[in-house]
């Protein structure tokens, strides 16, 4: 927190988006709202902007889409000065202005709202309020509302609860159409229902989980041992590959990561020695757990020439059966929004884009580290999802 804190400031100190410079608090009456309430049950509500009889009074969510929002709230019980604190995505009533276009010039103010409020949960209401908060946490294009609603984020970084929902102003030019409130109102019930925060001690840095292991004969041996001590233990696997394609000229499994119950993970290079040692794992009995397995499978058949046997689980399948949503299946975007992992592609995103299934990526130029850390958080994620979803899945 502090250092993103202190990037503003430094930004700021150069010139870049201060506050003012998104010139919205010219014609407005109070410029710059801050949160109001008494934050009684440590719960943060986010909207979107305050509107025009917001700005009239300096108090958000008095207007129509507010005064819908503060009656849902009393059907449970809560007041939304009292138990609630709450503050808006942009802080200036944006009259004819889109934004969008102005979430980054407010984003430090809300953000050092947040360190000083210390809530237990943070309730964001509509995409601008998801753009302002899980566009800083995701670091990338959060592709709005629709996708986000109804997920209880575990943020490590702030120890609270992200809750994302539809803005009220979207329940109400629905008409208040009963499939959009019942979601609506589950959301909230969901929230609201949260009173611990998610971690008690320190939450553990993944890399540190990760054992890289860059000479072959060791990898081959350190697999061989997890497997002989592992028999009746559950496997995931993930695989990083030159291209997407198993079978063009340039294809090549760059390296494998193995998690044995998310208790031992390592990640090594497939070459040497790692190779036989690598079949032989995945002809085993172990039972094996994948996302999106039909990648592994059809790699494995390819390019080692074996059939993987005694697949259990498929996280990416798992998700689609618990949420049919479009966009969500993803291992990043699981891991964020079930175990509040933040992505960490960030510094290898690059090196994978290829244009076409046959073309060469460019993960070999990646330093091998990375590259091995990145397949091995990739492996031990699948792993801690898997179980996170069989349990919720009852099996
Ligand atoms: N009032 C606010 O203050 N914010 C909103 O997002 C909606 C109404």
């Amino acid at each position: 927190m502090e250092d993103c804190l202190g990037v503003w400031k430094l930004l700021e100190s150069a010139g870049y988006s201060s506050c003012v410079d998104c010139g919205l608090d010219r014609g407005c009456r109070n410029p710059h709202m801050s949160y109001t309430g008494k934050g009684a049950d440590s719960f943060l509500v986010i909207g979107e902007a305050p509107g025009e009889e917001e700005d009239k009074v300096g108090i958000q969510f008095i207007g129509k889409s507010g005064q819908y929002f503060r009656r849902v709230l009393r059907s449970f019980g809560k007041d939304l000065d009292i138990h609630f604190w709450k503050t808006n995505a942009l802080r200036c009533f944006p009259q004819k202005e889109d934004p969008s276009s102005k979430v980054s010039f407010c984003r430090p103010a809300v953000l050092k709202e947040i360190e000083e409020l210390k809530p237990v949960v943070i309730l964001l209401l509509g995409g601008i309020a998801v753009e302002s908060i899980i566009g800083y946490l995701w670091g990338g294009s959060t592709g709005g509302i629709f996708r986000w609603a109804g997920f209880q984020i575990p943020c490590r970084k702030w120890n609270c609860w992200i809750c994302p929902t539809y803005h009220p102003s979207y329940v109400l030019r629905t008409n208040k159409d009963p499939a959009v409130v019942l979601w609506f109102r589950k959301h909230l019930e969901n929230a609201l229902n949260l009173s611990d925060r998610p971690y008690s001690g320190k939450v553990e840095n993944l890399k540190d989980k990760i054992e890289c292991i860059m000479e072959p004969y060791m990898a081959a041996f350190v697999l061989r041992d997890m497997l002989e001590k592992g028999k009746d233990k559950a496997f995931s696997f993930d695989f990083e590959t030159s291209c997407l394609k198993p079978d063009g000229d340039k294809s090549k499994i760059l390296a494998a990561a193995v998690s044995c119950e998310g208790k031992k993970t390592i990640a090594f290079p497939v070459v040497g020695d790692a190779v036989n040692a690598l079949k032989q794992f995945l002809t085993s009995d172990v039972p094996k757990i994948g996302w999106n397995i039909k990648f592994e499978d059809r790699w494995a058949r390819s390019v080692l020439g074996v059939d993987i046997k005694n697949w259990v689980w498929d996280g990416m399948l798992a998700t689609h059966v618990i949420d049919n949503r479009s966009d969500i299946t993803g291992l990043k975007f699981q891991a964020f929004v079930q175990l509040g992992i933040e992505p960490w592609d960030k510094e290898v995103e690059s090196y994978i884009d290829a244009d076409g299934g046959y073309e060469e990526n460019r993960l070999r130029l990646l330093n091998l580290r990375d590259l091995l850390l990145y397949n091995g958080i990739d492996a031990l994620v699948t792993y801690l999802l898997a179980v996170r979803q069989r349990k919720l899945l009852g099996w």
